[in-house]
């Protein structure tokens, strides 16, 4: 494909700095308790990622950090929204249980239709929507934190088809760890990181897949945020830029060496909001 048509579309994010960040529960294999983090580098980390994105001509909201509250940075996981309408989080870990709270205030102060949820699922961390597939298709993953439950529960709040993938590797425990919008229809995946059935319905749904190896998920490279032109995506991940570059994207790269800590990256630090 050609390099000119790939178009980037404004986006408007949503973002939560590490203000309070550490690592004192392991919820995931990244975390490791016994390192000490460096939340000031964390912040400084972020604060480029964030500006980046505004450079880019992109919208970003800042979310108050609440303390207590070290996970809050990956916002990604705060709810999930598809043409106005909302669909609230709910954690699987008590640990992080009060974030979902303070993202239902952030939609209800901006007069978004917000459905608070019956079912565990830890939003766009495990859903990620294109719009111009399938007329507007939502890519859902469980096996590690949303429940299969929660993706019916997403279709019948947002009216968009639902696709459950099962996620079978634990180092790769939300589906954005694993699988990436590049644009309205096409996504980037490690098919490692699922299960055999689902790797089937991937390969029939999107033969035009970025395929990814385990060495750029584990570098977190799926773990990215494109604008449908430029791809955003950590200092780690240089052979995944590679292929998104080899794809007709153009990648970003920023140092979020931190927050791998906590078992996240880029994407994990970013929530779209879809008005
Ligand atoms: N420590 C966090 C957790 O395990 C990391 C969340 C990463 N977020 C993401 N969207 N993958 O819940």
């Amino acid at each position: 494909m050609n390099h000119s048509e790939r178009q980037p579309r404004n986006r408007t994010y949503l973002m939560c700095p590490p203000e309070h960040f550490t690592v004192e529960y392991a919820i995931n294999p990244w975390m490791d308790t016994t390192v000490p983090v460096d939340a000031a580098l964390a912040v400084k980390q972020w604060s480029v990622l964030r500006d980046t994105l505004g450079d880019l001509g992109h919208t970003v909201h800042v979310l108050d950090a609440v303390p207590g509250l070290p996970d809050m940075v990956y916002a990604a996981n705060g709810a999930f929204s598809v043409d106005g309408a909302v669909y609230g989080a709910r954690f699987r870990f008590p640990e992080r249980a009060a974030e979902a709270d303070a993202h239902a205030a952030f939609y209800g102060a901006g007069g978004w239709r917000f459905a608070g949820p019956a079912h565990i699922n830890e939003g766009e961390g495990d859903f990620a929507y294109l719009p111009a597939a399938y007329g507007g298709l939502v890519l859902a993953g469980y096996g590690f934190r949303t429940d299969p439950s929660a993706h019916a529960e997403a279709q019948e709040v947002l009216g968009r088809p639902v696709l459950s993938l099962r996620l079978v590797d634990p180092a790769f425990y939300h589906l954005d760890t694993a699988l990436a919008a590049l644009d309205d229809r096409t996504i980037a995946y490690y098919p490692g990181a699922f299960s055999e059935g689902s790797q089937r319905v991937l390969a029939q749904l999107f033969p035009d897949a970025v395929i990814a190896d385990r060495e750029d998920a584990e570098a977190f490279g799926l773990n990215l945020v494109s604008d449908g032109r430029h791809v955003i995506l950590n200092t780690e991940a240089i052979a995944m830029g590679d292929r998104v570059r080899a794809a007709g994207y153009h990648p970003v790269h920023v140092d979020l060496s931190e927050l791998k800590r906590g078992g996240g990256s880029v994407k994990c630090a970013v929530a779209e909001l879809r008005p």
